[in-house]
């Protein structure tokens, strides 16, 4: 059912952690199950993003869209990481099987929210980038400011 991966990314996922004082922080819950995904990222000076963390109560395929979608917007300007798409992302793994495709979504969703919490701090804006409307974070959770 799952592609190798898919089961690579799920059994070793990369990028699994938290990114203290992040450049933006971005968690989304997923309507259908009820799973939840947060991204970290970290942005340096030129809008690269230097490091990313993801933390997730989510299902297999959450894990592995969510590890496969850090490693490919790290290193990537905020700009090219809009590129990183739930199908860019479902297409480098080899595919999900139809009834897991909602999962890919919130790698996506994270990734958005967190860019657009970073677009926001900065006053800057990200081409293409809506204000999430699945975001959940309480913004005096755990950040510092
Ligand atoms: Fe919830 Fe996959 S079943 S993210």
């Amino acid at each position: 059912m799952y592609t190798e991966k898919v089961m690579d990314h799920f059994q070793n996922p990369r990028n699994v952690g938290e990114i203290e004082n992040a450049s933006g922080t971005g968690t989304v819950g997923n309507a259908k199950c009820g799973d939840i995904m947060r991204i970290y990222l970290d942005i340096d000076e030129n809008q690269v993003i230097r490091d990313v963390k993801f933390k997730t109560f989510g299902c297999g395929a959450a894990v592995a869209t969510s590890s496969m979608a850090t490693e490919m917007v790290k290193g990537k300007t905020v700009q090219e990481a809009m590129e990183v798409t739930n199908k860019a992302v479902m297409e480098a793994l080899d595919g999900l099987p139809p009834v897991k495709v909602h999962c890919s979504l919130l790698a996506e969703e994270a990734i958005h929210a967190a860019l657009w919490d970073y677009a926001e701090k900065n006053g800057i804006t990200i081409e293409g980038l809506e204000k999430p409307k699945s975001d959940i974070s309480e913004h005096d959770e755990d950040e510092e400011y």
